[in-house]
């Protein structure tokens, strides 16, 4: 038996998570929660939904008894630009956070998914095709939190036996939720503005590459981990994933085929490039292809016509 408890599901992630858990393990197995007090109105409303703060390790270990969870997925979390903007408040929330849920997992023997990220590399680290174990010296302190997490993970993993699994996503593209505060936001934004002015401000220069991956292969990613064979896995926490790697200019000639007067100009954001430029151009997926089967289906292509499709369908834009 499967119960699932999402932390952050009104995220970009959870928004989409909590619809494709419920659809696989059963509406009434997997429990929404978050922060805020109510549950927006939708398809993420016919569950159950709980305010949870992750701060409060008492509320947690409280929810995870009334509903008897099996598995948390701990998504809430502060990403990278709010994270430099917010020093402090991202340790707290990413680090803590983290923390109670191991703490409470630990206690209640349940299982735990949580995402790493691009961001735990740093300008030290090999930019192309970048391993899966190497140099991670990040300069952002999302990017700390994010490698202190997965030394977190694995501790309790050998330590107390927990059962931590987790990957680290590249940039994440979707239609649902908005991402909020991150340095690859801009991969999102773009397709909005394309179709809602015919032309977009980019904040990453040209020429910047990142690891990019659709939503649908992320969450994927989460429930095939989250169901791999223990036995085959060799690295629990921290798998590289990525689906394409792509700058602003490629990405933009893509939208072009759709939208031929797509016009794209850059203001480029000082502390947002220094992140971008602080992180890999790729990834080296192929520990995660070898050892739990990872395989990414949307490139660039279609994932570009069917995030275009999508948002017409929700009526963004005219064009
Ligand atoms: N998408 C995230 C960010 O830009 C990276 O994990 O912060």
């Amino acid at each position: 038996m499967t119960k699932i408890l999402i932390t952050g599901a009104l995220g970009q992630i959870g928004t989409e998570l909590t619809l494709a858990m419920r659809e696989r393990y059963g509406a009434s197995e997997v429990i929404c929660s978050d922060i805020k007090d109510t549950c927006p109105e939708g398809p993420i409303s016919e569950g159950v939904y709980e305010v949870l703060d992750v701060m409060n390790p008492q509320a947690i270990a409280a929810t995870v008894s009334k509903h008897k969870v099996t598995h948390i997925v701990h998504l809430a979390a502060l990403l990278s630009a709010v994270g430099e903007a917010h020093p402090a408040r991202a340790w707290e929330i990413n680090m803590g956070g983290l923390f109670h849920v191991l703490e409470v997992a630990r206690e209640a023997k349940t299982a735990v998914f949580t995402p790493s990220s691009i961001a735990a590399f740093g300008p030290g680290t090999p930019v192309d095709n970048t391993p899966q174990d190497t140099i991670q010296r990040p300069t952002t302190m999302y990017g700390v939190t994010k490698v202190a997490g997965e030394l977190l993970c694995d501790y309790y993993h050998l330590k107390f036996g927990v059962d931590v699994r987790g990957v680290r996503f590249p940039g994440l593209i979707s239609h649902e939720a908005l991402p909020g505060g991150g340095t690859t936001d801009y991969a999102v934004h773009i397709y909005y503005d394309a179709l809602k002015k015919g032309s977009y401000t980019s904040y990453i220069a040209a020429g910047t590459y990142m690891d990019m991956m659709y939503m649908p292969d992320a969450l994927q990613a989460i429930m095939t981990l989250l169901e791999a064979d223990a036995a085959r896995l060799k690295h629990r926490n921290a798998f590289n994933i990525t689906a394409m790697a792509f700058e602003p200019e490629e990405l933009a000639a893509e939208i072009r085929k759709h939208i031929p007067g797509f016009v794209m100009d850059y203001d480029v954001d000082p502390i947002r490039q220094g992140i971008a430029d602080s992180w890999p151009n790729s990834l080296d997926d192929s520990v995660a292809r070898e050892e739990w089967g990872w395989n990414p289906v949307y490139t660039l292509e279609t994932m570009t016509s069917d995030m275009l499709k999508q948002l017409k369908n929700k009526g963004i834009g005219n064009r």
